[in-house]
């Protein structure tokens, strides 16, 4: 079998074509539903048919901006929200889904009607009056309040909105989006997005893309942010706090906001001041910095465990380290500008980031990616890192465990090694730029690697990303 078939790229393209109803009239497609009963051709799916998570995301649209008002109040932990979702159909819908997980909702309109709905689990089920035709474009509003709880995940982490001792740290991998806005929660469904998030006079609220302005009223504050590139729902946040801000552009045009805790500032500093540095040099790698924007968010969040490269400016429950640092802005490229299609490939994102670990310390005075390589090649062959293929963790518990991470850097090292520097290096950058903005999978990547090289790395890749155990004397 040649990895691509290992691999198929079964998820892709679906929400853009009508899977059933596509190209039908619309009267015709009553009729059907009808003559037929039930309408299980215009009914929106409730997922998008992820092993890991068959209920993250929803089928039959794509929303292509979200434009989030909200209210927080540290105080009482209650948080008021306004969702207008801009959607156009990908098939003639009687009624189609969001998530969303806990929250009380107030109303739901479409295109300014009144609409019913109904709540399972994280399943919010939205029947617009009046049926949407293929290829429409419609607005829903979804007006909601209430204290958000945290998801808890299949590995026990806990992600989406959490509260901190002055606000709420708010990561949303793999699934926490849901925890605090309406949304089609899955990396293949990408937007642009506006935040208006109001706090008490004093804390800030920090979110993704650029900073368009605050302004203070009757003791409370909103800040402004524009997302202008499309972003994963899970790479969003309104992080809360008692924050110092400091901005500037850097030499490359790009805007900087960083938001620290103070309480984790001194030790922050120095990591911080060389974000410019790791976006430069990050960029002579993979090519242009795919953001506007750019920034942190240092927390002091104990209890989260955690970073996460929420798009443009990561977040992190403590002061982080460099390499933490190293590693969160690559995936700017590898993971937010690129996005996986499916869980199962988060060795894209986890895999390059960690290598981009790895390149780092090996051009600044550190050990080289070999020597990287070596000491993780000499663990035990009963060592966790052999313990499932990289590029199939198995179940959704073990997306961010070794195999993913380390030897998925592995892979890229032996990547590396078998075509060349100078191959591997513009594999990396056409992989960013030709998918920038888009999804990925890891049978496009091996294809892209195959095509770039004039080799067959079908071997290659089997041994260090589809097999489980430890691969024989490299
Ligand atoms: N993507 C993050 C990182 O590599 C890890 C997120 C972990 N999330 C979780 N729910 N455990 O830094
Ligand atoms: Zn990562």
């Amino acid at each position: 079998m040649t990895p691509h078939q290992q691999h198929p790229a079964k998820f892709t393209a679906t929400r853009r074509r009508g899977a059933v109803a596509g190209g039908l009239p619309l009267a015709i497609v009553a009729l059907l539903a009808t003559a037929a009963g039930p309408a299980a051709s215009a009914t929106g799916l409730d997922g998008l048919g992820d092993p890991y998570f068959p209920l993250s995301g929803n089928g039959g649209y794509h929303v292509q901006h979200y434009d989030l008002t909200l209210g927080y109040d540290p105080g009482t932990r209650r948080l008021n929200g306004n969702a207008v979702i801009t959607a156009s159909a990908t098939q003639a819908l009687t009624r189609f889904n969001l998530d969303l997980n806990g929250l009380e909702i107030t109303s739901i309109t479409v295109d300014g009607t009144k609409a019913t709905f109904r709540r399972t689990g994280q399943e919010l089920e939205v029947t617009p009056k009046q049926a949407l035709p293929n290829g429409q474009v419609f607005r829903t509003t979804v007006v909601y309040s209430g204290t958000p709880k945290p998801v808890t995940d299949p590995d026990g982490s806990s992600e989406g909105w959490m509260t901190t001792d002055d606000g709420a740290f708010v990561a949303g991998e793999p699934q926490g989006a849901m925890s605090w806005f309406p949304a089609n929660n899955h990396p293949k469904d990408k937007s642009t997005y506006d935040f208006a998030i109001t706090v008490p006079q004093g804390r800030t609220a920090v979110a993704n893309g650029v900073f368009d302005g605050q302004t203070t009223d009757k003791g409370l504050t909103t800040f402004r942010w524009h997302q202008a590139e499309p972003m994963a729902a899970y790479l969003a946040t309104a992080t809360v706090g008692n924050f110092t801000v400091e901005q500037y552009t850097t030499a490359d045009g790009i805007k900087v906001y960083n938001a620290v805790d103070s309480r984790e500032a001194a030790a922050a500093a120095p990591v911080l001041k060389q974000l410019p540095a790791v976006l430069q040099w990050e960029s002579s790698l993979f090519g242009p910095y795919p953001f506007k924007a750019a920034g942190s968010i240092v927390d002091r969040a104990p209890n989260v465990g955690y970073a996460l490269e929420t798009q443009t400016r990561p977040v992190y429950d403590s002061a982080p380290d460099l390499t933490t640092l190293v590693h969160e802005t690559a995936h700017q490229w590898f993971g937010n500008s690129v996005s996986i299609t499916t869980w199962k490939d988060i060795w894209l994102n986890e895999g390059f980031a960690t290598y981009a670990e790895w390149l780092y310390a090996e051009q600044h005075g550190g050990p080289t990616a070999q020597k990287n390589f070596d000491a993780n090649y000499a663990k035990s062959a009963k060592a966790d890192i052999w313990k499932f293929p990289t590029a199939d963790p198995g179940s959704a518990s073990h997306i961010f465990d070794e195999p993913v991470y380390l030897r998925g850097a592995m892979a890229l090292h032996k990547l590396r090694q078998a075509v060349g520097d100078k191959t591997f290096f513009s594999i990396l950058r056409l992989w960013a730029d030709t998918n920038r903005g888009g999804n990925g999978t890891t049978a496009q990547f091996i294809s892209l690697a195959e095509s770039q090289s004039r080799m067959d790395l079908s071997q290659l890749f089997r041994t260090w990303i589809s097999t489980s155990g430890k691969p024989a004397k490299p």
